[in-house]
């Protein structure tokens, strides 16, 4: 069994770890956590430590921790020759470089420590400085998920931006959306229906295609109604995504 020193005791860390203890592939053998009361989740079989004099060897120290403790971790850590790999989208793999064996394990998922998710279907994007060292974690990715692929840090850092768009952003207009329905006593589950099979069309049709609305009709008298009856950050956003929208498909049409 590949032995794990896992960093973090954060939304990631608790994921990775419940991933690790399902299948029989690898085991956490310590839990690095500032504060030992967040490993809550952690079974009798995985010591819990917040001295870095009381790490153990292992095959693969993991670093999920936020992107400024990677950095802090790195200079804390010495090198004993094992593999350690981060899990961060937005932080290149150089960070690691004083290892000898480094690499990045990236989850492609948006986790919040007590949401079920389904692991086979997140993607893990890899990196490694050698063959050897991408091996390891693909062999370790492929314990958990379907769906492994290789990306170096700057393309990483592309996924890591085009997922704010996708997920941050997007979830940032559902909750204007809400607000709007809030402010006239409706149930914003009634947008359920629509939200689901906004997304569920991506399946079949590239998002471009899949576009539609006002902006892309360009229905000026229904946009300029919109734009009435907003103010503030609201009215901002409507007004920047048409802007896009119709400069987007303006090139196309
Ligand atoms: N959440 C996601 O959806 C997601 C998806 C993919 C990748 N990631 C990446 O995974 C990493 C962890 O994200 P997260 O969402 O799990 O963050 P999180 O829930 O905020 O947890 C961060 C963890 O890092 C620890 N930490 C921070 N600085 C530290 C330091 N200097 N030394 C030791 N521990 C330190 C925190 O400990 P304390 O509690 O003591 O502060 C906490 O346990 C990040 O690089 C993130 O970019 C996140």
């Amino acid at each position: 069994m590949m032995k794990i020193a896992l960093f973090g005791a954060g939304n990631v860390a608790s994921h990775l770890y419940r991933a690790f203890s399902e299948g029989n592939y690898a085991t956490v053998s310590q839990l690095f956590s500032r504060d030992p009361a967040k490993a809550d989740f952690v079974s009798s079989e995985t010591e819990v430590i917040a001295d870095y004099a009381q790490l153990k060897d292992a095959d693969l120290y993991l670093l999920a921790v936020s992107d400024d403790g990677i950095a802090e971790i790195a200079e804390k850590l010495e090198d004993r020759g094992n593999l350690v790999a981060h899990t961060s989208g937005s932080t290149g793999m150089e960070v690691l470089k004083k290892f000898q064996q480094h690499g990045v394990f990236y989850p492609l998922q948006t986790f919040s420590k007590n949401r079920e998710l389904d692991y086979r279907t997140i993607p893990f994007c890899l990196e490694a400085n050698s063959e050897e060292n991408l091996e390891e974690l693909k062999d370790l990715a492929k314990s958990i998920s379907e769906a492994i692929y290789e990306v170096n840090s700057d393309q990483r850092r592309g996924l890591h931006l085009s997922a704010v768009f996708v997920n941050n952003f997007s979830n940032h207009l559902f909750t204007l959306g809400n607000s709007i329905c809030k402010d006239k006593n409706l149930d914003f589950k009634i947008l359920q229906p629509l939200i689901k099979e906004t997304v569920s069309k991506l399946d079949v049709l590239l998002p471009a295609d899949a576009q539609t609305g006002p902006a892309l009709r360009n229905d000026q008298e229904t946009i300029q109604k919109h734009l009435n009856s907003l103010t503030g950050d609201r009215k901002l956003v409507y007004k920047t995504l048409t802007d896009s929208i119709q400069k987007f498909h303006g090139k196309k049409l």
